[in-house]
Order: structure tokens, then C-alpha cells, then sequence
């Protein structure tokens, strides 16, 4: 398979669905919904969604079932990284290849376009005329993986102890692996679940493809932080050596660079194993989890 294709092809259905959820058709003026539409539509590698579309084809699921639950992922992450930027949390100017949410607006702007976002999502994942070919169990289901994975339990905890880890030289590796497994993991743990369930996965099938978003959650962060050090800032399309400038907690940092390399590839390696069980329908998934960790940006 051609992974470059996958990516693009999938990325431009993505955006297309969110344009249609967004907008219902009218255009959106207010600086509230241009500040929201602002961060969307600077682009991003929507792996999320990706993810969410690919593990739902790697059971034998219809990618259209997804979509709408795989765009609320990606306005759950593009919420989380205009808080992320902000001056009270890693204060960054560029993301995306644009300035940052709160530098092309202002900073009440961003913290509500991102809150907007947030709420956004839960009004897609409980729009009853998108999901009306799908078990209400498992709608319901996947809306409370979506909520815990984004919540204290998931990404905002993470996000928290990512921050009063900054500055601190006894940060030890449990909680490194912490902060990357919630900050960053829980999402993309929650996009393959979600794909996964509403694709119909039995269980054996959920529990092998749980392990490999456990995996490739934790190397997608690991990848970050090395991206951060060997990364230029036009590539990466946002500040590259901010984590050391900010003394965050990373691979690099405490490991150093080759270790942390090692360690995204075992990560790697460790993911495509835990899809033995699964045939050709997976290939997507095995490539998605080789560019998570060799990706340039
Ligand atoms: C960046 O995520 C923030 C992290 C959780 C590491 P991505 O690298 O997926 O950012 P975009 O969506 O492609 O911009
Ligand atoms: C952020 O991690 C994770 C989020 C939940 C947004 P980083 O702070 O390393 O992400 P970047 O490098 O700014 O994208
Ligand atoms: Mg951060
Ligand atoms: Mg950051
Ligand atoms: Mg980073």
C-alpha cells in the first residue's frame, strides 16, 4: 500500500466532513467561529481521525461510520492545542506553520475558540442523525471513551502534570511515561478504540488493537520530543527547541536523543507485532505506526 496516498486521501475526506459538521452550510463570520475555524483549517497531519478510519477498516468496518466520531477527535486535539500554546501553558507563537491561536486573536479568543471546540465535539458525537446506523450502546460507549480519554483521567491530566514538571531536574521516568501516556497517548488510544468499536471489532480483535494504541500513543510523544531537538521550526511548523527552552520533561532530556530514538523504535516494533493477528486490512495501521515514528514534521 501506499502510505503517503492513504494520508493525503483520508486527510482530504477529514476535512471536507468537518467543514459539513461545522458549518451545517452557512457561513461562519464571528470572530468566536474565526478564531475556531482559524486553528482547524491551518492543517495538521490529522492522525487522529486517521487512526480512528484506519482501525475501524482493519476490522472489517465501513469508514463512513467513523467519520463524525473521527472529526470530534480532531476538534478535541486542535482544542487542546490552542491551550497548549498559550502563555500560561508552553506561551508558543507558531503552530500549525501560522502564528498561534492567541497571537492572530487574543488570548480570551483562544481560550474560548478551544473551549467552543471541546463542547463542539460532544455536540457532533451526540447528533442522533449521525449515528443512526449505529447501536446506541455503542454510541454512548464511544462518546465516555472519547470524554475520559480528554478529561482529568486522559489528556488534561497529562496536560497538568506536563506543566509542574517544567523547570524540575528530579522528574523520574515513571513520571515522564506518565505525562506522555496521558497527555498525548490517551487520544490516540481513544481514536483506535473508537474506530475499532464502531467498525465492529470483537473482543479479541479491541484488546489487540488497545495494545497497539498504547504503543504507538506513547512513540508519537517520544517522536514529538524528538522532533523538538532535531526538528527545524519551518518543518515541524511550530518553535522547534522550545521543550529544553521551557526545561520540559522529554525522551530526550532525560534519556538523551539516541535512547529516546531506541525507544520509539522497540515502541514501533512492539505495535506492528501486536497486529500479528490481523491480515492485509491492517497494512494501514502497520504503516501509520512507522510514520508516527519516522515522520520529519
Ligand atoms: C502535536 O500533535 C501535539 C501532540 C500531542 C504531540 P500533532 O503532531 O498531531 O499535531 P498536528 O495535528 O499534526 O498539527
Ligand atoms: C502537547 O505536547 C500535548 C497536547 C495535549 C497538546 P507538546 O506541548 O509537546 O505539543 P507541541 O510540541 O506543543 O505540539
Ligand atoms: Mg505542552
Ligand atoms: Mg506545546
Ligand atoms: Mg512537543
Amino acid at each position: 500500500m501506499n502510505i503517503k496516498k492513504y494520508l493525503k486521501s483520508n486527510k482530504a475526506l477529514i476535512e471536507e466532513s468537518m467543514t459539513g459538521l461545522m458549518t451545517g452550510g452557512k457561513t461562519l463570520t464571528d470572530n468566536l467561529h474565526r478564531a475556531m475555524n482559524y486553528s482547524l483549517e491551518a492543517g495538521g497531519k490529522r492522525i487522529r481521525p486517521i487512526l480512528a478510519i484506519a482501525a475501524c477498516e482493519a476490522v472489517g468496518g465501513e469508514s463512513k461510520k467513523v467519520m463524525p466520531a473521527a472529526c470530534a477527535l480532531e476538534l478535541i486535539h486542535t482544542y487542546s492545542l490552542i491551550h497548549d500554546d498559550l502563555p500560561a501553558m508552553d506561551n508558543d507563537d507558531f503552530r500549525r506553520g501560522k502564528a498561534t491561536c492567541h497571537i492572530a486573536f487574543d488570548e480570551a479568543t483562544a481560550i474560548l475558540a478551544g473551549d467552543a471546540l471541546l463542547t463542539a465535539a460532544f455536540e457532533i458525537l451526540s447528533r442522533k442523525a449521525l449515528f443512526t446506523n449505529i447501536d446506541p450502546a455503542v454510541n454512548i460507549e464511544v462518546i465516555n471513551d472519547i470524554a475520559r480519554a480528554s478529561g482529568a483521567g486522559g489528556m488534561v491530566g497529562g496536560q497538568l502534570a506536563d506543566m509542574e514538571a517544567e523547570g524540575s531536574k528530579s522528574v523520574d521516568f515513571p513520571t515522564l511515561e506518565f505525562i506522555h501516556t496521558h497527555k498525548t497517548g490517551a487520544l490516540i488510544l481513544a481514536a483506535i478504540k473508537v474506530g475499532a468499536k464502531l467498525g465492529g471489532a470483537n473482543k479479541k480483535e479491541l484488546n489487540a488493537l488497545v495494545k497497539y494504541g498504547e504503543l504507538i500513543g506513547l512513540a508519537f510523544q517520544i517522536a514529538d520530543d524528538i522532533l523538538d531537538v532535531t526538528g527545524n521550526t519551518e518543518t515541524i511548523g511550530k518553535d522547534a527547541g522550545s521543550d529544553e527552552a521551557r526545561g520540559k520533561a522529554t525522551y530526550p532530556s532525560l534519556l538523551g536523543l539516541r535512547e529516546a530514538k531506541l525507544r520509539a523504535a522497540e515502541l514501533l516494533e512492539a505495535s506492528i507485532e501486536s497486529l500479528k493477528e490481523f491480515d492485509e486490512k491492517a497494512d494501514p495501521l502497520r504503516e501509520i505506526a512507522r510514520f508516527i515514528v519516522n515522520r520529519k514534521s
